[in-house]
């Protein structure tokens, strides 16, 4: 990854409004061609992060480079980047065809050119039979596909996409993901997309770069995130786990010997531990907890205080000692029956399931 181009650079950027620090100095950088996705709850500066890109927001400090070239001084129709946000902004008045076409004859693109543009991006988002129609005759998602049409025409380097998909319904989402991962490999793009829906990240991302509290927390592949969560906050953000204290015994390369409140000692794998921490966080991700008959190496034994069937995974909560850990067990093939509230089970885990976090 390093050796590829870089697209973005965002380099000690910080931003505050009034006495307000809505991003921290954050630096990093987006590579050519890459998908990279910003993850983090509402408010953590995602927005703030993007209309800086976009030139729309000037950084209190820091600098933003373009494939090699500052742009701070450039304002935003001069930046070859182009935005599509969450509410599409389409003129009601025009029709498709002149939506997608707009941009172009502001740019004083030639109208032959134009004309053979807008037929490419009208047939790339597959909305070509409804040239001449106006946005307000179309669905949520195709409307979607003609912002990023408009979006994609003047040839930008890079697309920004902020939450572009969280107005429309669950399963017209979900299509709409792969079309534009699609769309991002199809046209070699650097594509930024802004979302707050960590499976949505998960799915469309080559990396994620999580923020939280105007920091940026862990940037990573989906897997390294959900796998190797850097610590607390990236671990509870991506998916469900269960936290326990931990005191450090010892650190030797990606393993930490650890004593936890059941008072057993385990060694987990690390990769975020401090020189010279002692108390950390062991993540235990609910999936890889293994129950009855499915449980093996570390063996605990408790007590099921709640069961929730939801189709493809029934979760439950198992008390063990004073800890409530949490445990989902997919409902597989061999249609495994629900394990009863009250009942006293066997849960097991591979101590190499679990994760010692930094703080
Ligand atoms: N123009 C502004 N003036 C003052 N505060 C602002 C301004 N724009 C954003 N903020 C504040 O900066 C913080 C980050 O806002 P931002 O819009 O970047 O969040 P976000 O991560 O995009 O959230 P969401 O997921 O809700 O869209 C918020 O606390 C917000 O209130
Ligand atoms: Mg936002």
């Amino acid at each position: 990854m390093e050796s590829r181009k870089k697209a973005v650079e965002i380099r000690q950027v910080s931003k505050t409004f009034g006495t307000f620090q809505a991003l921290e100095t954050v630096s990093l950088d987006i590579y050519d061609n890459e998908f990279f996705t910003l993850l983090g709850p509402s408010g953590c500066g995602k927005t703030t992060l993007l209309r800086m890109i976009a030139g729309f927001e000037e950084p209190t400090t820091g600098q933003i480079v373009l494939h090699g070239s500052d742009i701070q001084s450039l304002p935003p129709h001069k930046r070859r980047v182009n935005t599509v946000f969450q509410s599409y902004a389409l003129f009601p008045h025009m029709t498709l065809e002149q939506n997608v076409a707009y941009g172009l004859e502001n740019l004083r693109w030639p109208k032959d050119k134009v004309r053979a543009r807008v037929a490419e991006m009208l047939d790339l988002v597959h909305m070509s039979k409804f040239a001449r129609r106006r946005p307000q005759q179309l669905s949520g998602g195709q409307r979607q596909r003609v912002a990023l049409a408009r979006a994609l025409a003047p040839e930008p380097e890079v697309l920004l996409l902020d939450e572009p998909l969280s107005a429309l319904d669950l399963k017209l989402r979900q299509a709409m993901r792969e079309e534009l991962r699609a769309l991002q490999r199809q046209t070699g793009l650097t594509f930024v997309f802004v979302t707050h829906d960590q499976e949505e990240a998960l799915d469309m991302s080559d990396r994620i770069c999580v923020l939280g509290d105007g920091r940026i927390q862990q940037i990573g592949s989906p897997r390294e995130v959900y796998e190797n969560p850097a610590n607390r906050f990236v671990a509870n953000f991506i998916g469900e786990t269960n936290f326990f204290d931990v005191d450090v015994l010892s650190v030797e390369g990606d393993q930490a010997k650890v004593r936890t409140p059941m008072g057993m000692e385990l060694t987990a794998t690390q990769k975020h531990v401090r020189p010279g921490q002692k108390q950390a966080t062991l993540s235990l991700r609910p999936e890889k907890i293994g129950l009855d008959d499915q449980a093996s190496g570390q063996i605990l034994s408790g007590t099921i205080t709640s069961t929730n069937y939801l189709g493809g995974f029934t979760h439950y909560v198992v008390r063990v000692g004073d800890a409530d850990i949490r445990v989902s067990r997919r409902n597989d093939l061999s249609d495994t029956p629900t394990l009863a509230e009250g009942a006293t089970v066997k849960l097991g885990f591979s101590p190499a399931a679990t994760r010692v976090l930094g703080q």
